[in-house]
């Protein structure tokens, strides 16, 4: 497309900047995730848990790279604290329909920042008694440990930037992108910061 809907590059004092990883990037790496995961569910029905809202998008690039008779189920968090920094403490805000138990689980996540958000989901969902639970994560943090037997997929490493696109937002815009972008905020910008 030649002009995207969300290119309206600024708004509550944000300005939305340079691309960190592209459309193309993005199509490509979900595609090779979908391969991982139906080769590694083949003859299972696995149950995909999107986290609302940032996981919408991935959610449904990625259910289509996968060949297996998938299940979609979705949930909503909110993490007290203000806008751009998770505290840790999260309030269940729309919970799953369908029961987990004896369920090949996958967690779909849009972003693992301090990975508080996942440790609370994954023990509230370990709970329900299911088959197997795997994460599958677009992006994570460069200086996020990962255990391995939690976090079985990931699409990117990204540095600390406050990121928005491909369902990421700040202040519920710029979900609409096509790719991941950084942002800066005007008090940023207005320092010089961002400008290399
Ligand atoms: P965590 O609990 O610190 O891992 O935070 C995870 C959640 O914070 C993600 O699911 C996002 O909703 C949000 N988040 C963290 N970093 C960013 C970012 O750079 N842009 C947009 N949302 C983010
Ligand atoms: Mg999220």
């Amino acid at each position: 497309m030649a002009s995207e809907p969300g290119a309206s590059l600024s708004a509550g004092g944000y300005t939305v900047g340079r691309v960190l990883i592209s459309e193309d990037d993005l199509q490509a790496r979900i595609r090779a995730l979908g391969e991982e995961i139906t080769a590694d569910y083949a003859g299972r029905a696995p149950l995909l848990v999107g986290v609302l809202k940032g996981a919408f998008m991935f959610m449904s690039d990625l259910s289509r790279a996968i060949d297996l008779p998938v299940e979609f189920d979705f949930m909503a968090v909110s993490s007290y604290g203000h806008s751009t920094r998770s505290s840790g403490v999260v309030r269940i805000v729309k919970d799953l329909d369908i029961d987990l138990a004896d369920r090949d689980v996958i967690i779909v996540e849009d972003i693992i920042d301090s990975g508080l958000t996942l440790n609370y989901l994954r023990r509230n969902l370990l709970a329900r008694n299911p088959a197997s639970l795997a994460v599958c994560a677009l992006l994570v943090r460069e200086n996020h440990r990962v255990d391995e037997a939690i976090l079985r997929y990931e699409g990117f490493r990204v540095p600390s930037d406050f990121l928005v696109g491909y369902g990421l937002d700040v202040n519920e815009r710029f979900r609409n992108l096509s790719d991941i972008r950084v942002v800066t905020t005007d008090a940023d910008a207005a320092n010089g910061a961002g400008a290399t």
